[in-house]
């Protein structure tokens, strides 16, 4: 693990309440996989305290090699929204990578990610290494299925971020909002319903969507695993401040998001 302060080389606007922080940080950009976190933390102050979890949306390359790492966030409470006063130039603590990376998905022909919220953010740098794109963590490029479709739900336009850069990384790209003020208007896992039979899946967002793709998915009979976004304190398996419930043939037991996931294969989820 990586732990440094990092120089903000670029913080840009997305969409409402949405941001994308460019950090400068060669060896965690070198070493992290689709999957993985890394922790934030503001420097020269201890309000708040923690660090705070973001998914790696990208990494940024300089002629070939790794240098910094995007993340993309959304404005929710305290130390985002102090995040957004961070400009480039200045500087944040980040350490990482952390947590496991996506679940092995074998070679399927097609595989969907089913995003709401902030949930797209995991998924850039996924779709970009499961179409053999980008090669992650020292990994030469290879391709494993040759379509990736991003089911996507927000509650209205304003929030969707990021379209753009998945169409352009060859992603087919589905929309939902709550008020059908972009895409399909409902849920996004209703959505995916009305297309019919796909799979495998891999979601991310709020719980209440990730427990309706599982149930989709159950349905189906097709593999699902799902990213989770638990808050965290310490993220390195020592507080266990983030656990999940989990089915295990002994009897339900407790995993850590932080170092056993955040990705889980989502019937082996106990939903409350
Ligand atoms: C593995 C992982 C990856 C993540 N990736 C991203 C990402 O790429 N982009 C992004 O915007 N966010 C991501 N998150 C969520 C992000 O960590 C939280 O939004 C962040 O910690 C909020 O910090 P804050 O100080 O602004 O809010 P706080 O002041 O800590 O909390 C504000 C409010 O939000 C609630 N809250 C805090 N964290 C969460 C959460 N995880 N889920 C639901 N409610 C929460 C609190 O209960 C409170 O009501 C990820 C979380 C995890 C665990
Ligand atoms: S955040 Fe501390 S054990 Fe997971």
């Amino acid at each position: 693990m990586y732990h440094r302060t990092a120089r903000v080389l670029e913080h840009v606007k997305l969409a409402e309440r949405t941001f994308r922080v460019r950090l400068e940080c060669p060896e965690l950009a070198a070493a992290i996989r689709p999957g993985q976190f890394l922790m934030l933390r503001l420097p020269n102050t201890s309000d708040p305290l923690l660090g705070r979890p973001f998914a790696l949306y990208d990494t940024v390359l300089d002629g070939g090699k790794p240098v910094a790492v995007d993340v993309v966030y959304l404005v929710v409470g305290k130390m985002t929204s102090r995040l957004v006063g961070v400009a480039a130039g200045e500087s944040l603590q980040v350490w990482g990578p952390l947590g496991k990376p996506f679940l092995d998905v074998g070679t399927p022909d097609r595989l969907v990610l089913v995003a709401g919220g902030i949930g797209q953010t995991p998924f850039l740098a996924y779709a970009r290494e499961l179409l053999g794109t980008r090669g992650f963590g020292g990994d030469a490029p290879r391709a494993r299925t040759k379509h990736v479709s991003l089911y996507y739900g927000v509650r209205n336009a304003g929030l969707a971020a990021c379209v753009e850069d998945f169409r352009a990384a060859g992603v087919d790209v589905h929309l939902a909002s709550d008020d059908g003020s972009i895409g399909t208007k409902g849920f996004v896992t209703q959505l995916l319903d009305s297309h019919g039979k796909v799979g495998p899946l891999v979601g991310c967002g709020p719980e209440p969507m990730l427990h309706a793709l599982a149930k989709l998915a159950a349905r189906w009979s097709v593999p699902c695993q799902v990213s989770l976004e638990t808050p965290m304190a310490c993220g390195v398996g020592i507080c266990f401040s983030c656990v999940a419930k989990v089915k295990t043939p002994d009897g339900d037991d407790y995993k850590r998001v932080c170092v056993d996931g955040p990705c889980f294969d989502a019937a082996k989820l106990v939903w409350e």
